[in-house]
């Protein structure tokens, strides 16, 4: 996903633009670009590919004092990453910066003949479109953006300055959000709001079809029928601490780590251990609505896919009357699946601004089914466009990789689940070991990472040559075996895939090989047995077996690694910190970038 700021004010606008930039590194990206107007009518425009230090080693020779600027941190969807293509873009007197997709600018650029293009992006046509209303002061800058933005199919988050007029940006969105920060004296604009955290604590979230313009202390927006909006200034939550590495060499290791603290949040105000029970108010069901719920559609993409999967098992344990079905949202969306009556959909989404994810959503409200967000990022466009919603509040997830809001996610649908076998008349006490359990987690996860830090962290050494890998599970350790392999892959590269162990047999055991190594997610319960058979299975064929358990394990393995016990239906939310660790280990030991990945990003928002 790439990142916008903008800034206007008093003080310097290149130091805001860039420091700005850096807090949306996390997001992923492949080129960056600012540009800063002064008061005689000129622009600097410095735009570098690859990382914001090639801009900087630019911005060296160009130190100016400009007050107003906007900048951009992009990751290719048309025209491969190059200084080029990188944006800002410029159309005569203007600069504009995009985020999103323009899906008719093939058309849109056949008749801007006047301008002469410089790069193969969408967003140059946006410019060149804003400026065919703008040049020879035919339309001021803001109805020049909006009679362009009429024009446009697909998504954006802009921003646009024009050097004729170096007090104002104007600002719109359309499916990729933007945030305004309200200062003394100075606003400031980003596509996040942790680029806005040290600099103020109120923040407008624009919504989708607003256009804002703003100076150094106003904020004027409109809809795109020119409808005034009031302004609505909320609280920007993430403080700066959360976003620092808090100490830890990556993101990922401290995200890892404050997984007790991200739960306590998920949990704060929505468990009550006297009663045995769970109260969510977001989702904003009444009783009665639901008591009358009989299926659930869980959607998510990646790692949330994979909680959702996970819920899915836990809320058919308690759950008998209801059908639950997870689906992957980049299939869901194109396939004309029926939602029976009584349905509800949970939308997962770390971020609340997948496409895939976001375009599910839509489909399934028309549809007319009730849609509840299981969401992190407040104000984001998915926690915006549900019904109602539960937020996991774990704070910013700055890594690629998802792991606290993993955690999060699984318990809160759990505890939507539980909520619902609540108010259809659950036998008392029948809960009551779910409730005790989810409430002791944030502690057990502490000891938990505590207790096999060094052990991974010694094992995954031993592993780290290897190019393959197989990670295995039987019922609720299953998906957590896919979640486990997928933050292998993502990180370490390493082709990591996931089998149920009953399907062992019906292919994926031919891989066997010295290739390979096999991580097996074990837990204590009524089918160990039966994975014990499995992992002789492997062994047999000369597997090199890793085993996580929650109990002592029976069997002469490679490698075992045990979880404290006391916690029996939750095992695979301790078992899972252990895949986390592993990944995280490999690939520091193969000295790999941990928090941005190569092709990945850490919010998919192109489709
Ligand atoms: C998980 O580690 C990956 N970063 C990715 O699969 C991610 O979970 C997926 O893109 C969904 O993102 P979201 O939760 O922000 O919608």
């Amino acid at each position: 996903m790439c990142g916008i700021v903008g800034y206007v004010g008093n003080k310097n606008a290149q130091d805001f633009l860039i420091s700005g930039l850096k807090r949306l590194e996390y997001r992923g990206y492949d080129s960056a670009g600012i540009v800063t107007l002064d008061t005689d009518g000129g622009a600097t425009l410095l735009r570098a590919k690859g990382k914001i230090s090639n801009l900087e080693e630019k911005l060296a020779e160009n130190k100016r004092e400009d007050k107003i600027g906007i900048g951009h941190t992009r990751w290719a969807t048309h025209g491969e990453p190059s200084e080029a293509n990188a944006h800002p873009h410029r159309a005569g007197a203007i600069y504009l910066v995009h985020n999103g997709i323009i899906e008719n600018y093939k058309e849109l650029k056949e008749h801007l003949t006047e301008h002469e293009f410089k790069s193969e992006t969408d967003t140059e046509v946006l410019a060149a479109l804003v400026n065919s209303f703008y040049a020879e002061g035919k339309y001021p800058l803001t109805n020049a953006v909006v009679q362009a933005l009429k024009l446009v199919k697909g998504t954006y988050g802009i921003a646009v300055v024009s050097t004729k007029n170096p007090e104002e940006i104007v600002v719109a969105r359309s499916g990729s959000p933007l945030v305004i920060g309200v200062g003394h004296d100075e606003t400031l604009i980003a596509s996040d709001a942790s680029a806005l955290v040290g600099h103020t604590k109120q923040a407008i979230y624009l919504n989708d079809g607003e256009v804002a313009r703003i100076t150094k202390n106003s904020v004027e927006i409109k809809t795109l029928n020119a409808e005034p909006v009031s302004a609505k200034v909320e609280e920007i939550e993430t403080n700066l601490a959360a976003i620092q590495k808090g100490g830890y060499e990556h993101f990922l290791l401290k995200e890892i780590m404050e997984q007790p603290l991200s739960l306590a949040e998920t949990l704060r105000g929505r468990v009550n251990l006297e009663q045995g029970t769970v109260r969510l108010g977001g989702p904003g069901l009444s009783e009665a609505e639901l008591r009358k719920i009989k299926h659930l559609i869980i959607v998510g993409c990646g790692t949330a896919y994979h909680a959702g999967l996970l819920a899915s098992y836990y809320i058919e344990q308690f759950t008998p009357e209801i059908t639950v079905e997870t689906v992957i949202a980049s299939e869901y969306r194109y396939r004309n699946a029926y939602i029976p009556e009584d349905s509800v959909a949970l939308i997962v989404s770390q971020s609340g601004e997948t496409a895939d994810t976001l375009a599910c959503l839509r489909e399934i409200k028309k549809q007319g089914t009730k849609t509840i967000g299981i969401v992190n990022a407040i104000g984001s466009t998915i926690a915006r466009e549900v019904d109602g919603g539960t937020y996991v509040h774990v704070g910013p997830e700055i890594s690629v990789a998802s792991t606290k809001a993993f955690t999060s996610q699984v318990i809160a649908m759990v505890m939507f689940g539980l909520t619902i076998a609540q108010a259809k008349g659950a036998k008392p006490g029948t809960l009551r070991p779910y409730v005790e359990e989810i409430a002791k987690l944030p502690e057990m996860i502490g000891k938990t990472l505590q207790s096999v830090d060094k052990k991974v962290q010694k094992i995954s050494k031993k592993y780290k040559n290897y190019e393959h890998a197989i990670y295995l599970g039987r019922d609720i350790a299953y998906p957590t075996a896919m979640e486990g392999a997928l933050k292998l892959k993502e990180i370490s590269y390493v082709d990591a895939n996931a089998y149920a162990f009953g399907e062992l047999k019906h292919g994926p055991l031919a891989l066997i090989d010295d290739r390979f190594f096999e991580l097996a997610l074990v837990p204590e319960g009524a089918l160990y047995d039966k994975a014990i058979s499995n992992v002789q299975e492997v062994l047999a064929r000369g597997g090199h077996m890793i085993v996580v358990t929650n109990t002592d394990f029976a069997l002469e393995v490679d490698d075992v690694i045990e979880i404290p016990g006391e916690i029996k239906l939750f095992a695979p939310i301790l078992m899972n910190l252990v895949s986390q660790l592993f990944a995280y280990y490999m690939t520091t030991a193969k000295g790999y970038n941990v928090d941005q990945p190569r092709n990945l990003a850490k919010s998919v928002t192109v489709e």
